[in-house]
């Protein structure tokens, strides 16, 4: 329950912020909430597949791929075709992981999460720019 306890704090913590986006489209505010909970999951799936405990892989990859929707709604709003291509991968890598991890297949779980960092570090590479302070942010141009 962990996964619904960040996203009520997501949403919770975003309530009170201007809504900038198209009706019923994540904002820019919401999107980077994702990428900061997405960010502690990736880690704790490659922990754990480190670790070998494939219950954990499984629930990390799911976590993940149920963030995406909200990242995939980003950018389908922006129309931004590669995107939507980096973020549906990244979601079919996530939801594969998580059935390999299921059916204890940790090697296919493996690939599966390379496939996974390349599709986050090809939308990275486009669409997030490093601020000098170590934050990022959407590519101002984007
Ligand atoms: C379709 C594009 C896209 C995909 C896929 C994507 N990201 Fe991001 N990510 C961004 C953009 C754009 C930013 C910068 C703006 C922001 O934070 O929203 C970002 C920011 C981040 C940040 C920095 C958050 C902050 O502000 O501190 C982390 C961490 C991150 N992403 C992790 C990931 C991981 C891990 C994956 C893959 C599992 C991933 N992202 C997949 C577009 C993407």
């Amino acid at each position: 329950m962990v996964f619904t306890a960040l996203v009520a704090f997501g949403v919770g913590a975003l309530g009170s912020r201007p809504v900038t986006g198209q009706a019923g489209a994540p904002t820019v505010e919401e999107h980077e909430t994702v990428m900061t909970e997405i960010r502690p999951a990736f880690r704790a799936l490659r922990t754990s597949l480190e670790g070998q405990d494939a219950e954990d892989v499984a629930k990390q990859a799911g976590t993940i791929a149920k963030l995406l929707v909200t990242v995939e709604a980003f950018w389908t709003a922006r129309k931004a075709e590669d995107a939507i291509g980096f973020v549906q991968t990244a979601r079919e890598a996530a939801s594969s992981i998580e059935t390999a991890a299921q059916g204890k297949d940790l090697a296919a779980a493996g690939d599966g999460a390379k496939a996974l960092g390349g599709q986050c570090g090809s939308c990275h590479d486009v669409y997030r720019e490093e601020l000098p302070d170590g934050t990022y942010v959407l590519k101002e141009d984007k």
